[in-house]
């Protein structure tokens, strides 16, 4: 595992955003694992801005999302299909049906999770995986649990994973309960993985996640396990872990 401590958020995403960058360089067709969150965010936008310079081209990639809320359409303001678009497929030249998201609209979650195992099976499995971390040290929605989950599959969030992502709908009450999610044999069938973290409010997690013991009850950790793993942090998200 390679843990880098940049000195800020910006310095953060410029740095994963230039993993993500080589990858496209390296394998015009790479498939990238996406994520969601606050966290990603200046990545992506520091994507768009490499894509905007001439340097980098999505055209012949395709690209999987981690997760998506069940029963929020893609077109709902909070669903991640919703936050993509947003944040990057609308902005730059990828072929949107090789963008995907697990169908959080398909009501049927087996018949969604197995299509989306499938899917990424079928074009050869995920190259590299960008992943966010939950404050509980969930990847995806893989929350703490008695044991990892290995594919794709529907779950219940947690009371702290709904108050967390509260603050993005009108009130808690509009979070949705389940999502589908990749699961963590999903996750670390990726041939790369790069984590980004980042504000003090992840420190504690970030030392638990990638210096303590591998448990499912902090789902993150499961990644010291994973031959190619690149987490970079914040000054803050990384203080504990001087
Ligand atoms: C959500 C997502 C995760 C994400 C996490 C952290 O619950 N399902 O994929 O990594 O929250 O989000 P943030 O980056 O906003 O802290």
């Amino acid at each position: 595992m390679e843990f880098i401590v940049a000195k800020d958020y910006d310095e953060m995403s410029r740095l994963a955003a230039d993993k993500i960058a080589a990858c496209l360089k390296a394998k015009p067709t790479c498939v990238l694992g996406l994520a969601t969150g606050s966290t990603p965010i200046g990545l992506y936008a520091q994507l768009v801005r490499d894509f905007e310079a001439g340097e980098i081209s999505f055209a012949d990639a395709a690209t999987f999302n981690l997760d998506e809320y069940r029963g929020l359409s893609p077109e709902h303001d909070q669903s991640y299909r919703y936050f993509m678009e947003q944040n990057l497929f609308g902005k730059v030249d990828v072929e949107p049906s090789r963008t995907h998201v697990p169908d959080g609209a398909n009501p049927d979650h087996e018949a969604a999770c197995a299509a989306y195992e499938q899917a990424i099976a079928q074009v050869g499995g995920i190259d590299l995986q960008l992943l966010g971390l939950g404050h509980n040290g969930h990847i995806g929605f893989n929350e703490p649990a008695d044991d990892f989950p290995v594919d794709t599959h529907l779950v219940g969030l947690t009371e702290s994973t709904i108050q967390a992502n509260s603050r993005l709908f009108d009130s808690i009450d509009d979070v949705p309960r389940e999502a589908y999610t990749m699961g963590i044999g999903t996750i670390m069938k990726a041939r790369s993985i790069l984590v980004v973290a980042s504000g003090a409010d992840k420190a504690d997690i970030v030392k638990r996640a990638f210096f303590g013991p591998v448990t499912p009850q902090v789902p993150a950790s499961v990644l010291q396990l994973h031959p190619d793993v690149t987490v970079i942090v914040d000054a803050e998200a990384g203080a504990q872990c001087a």
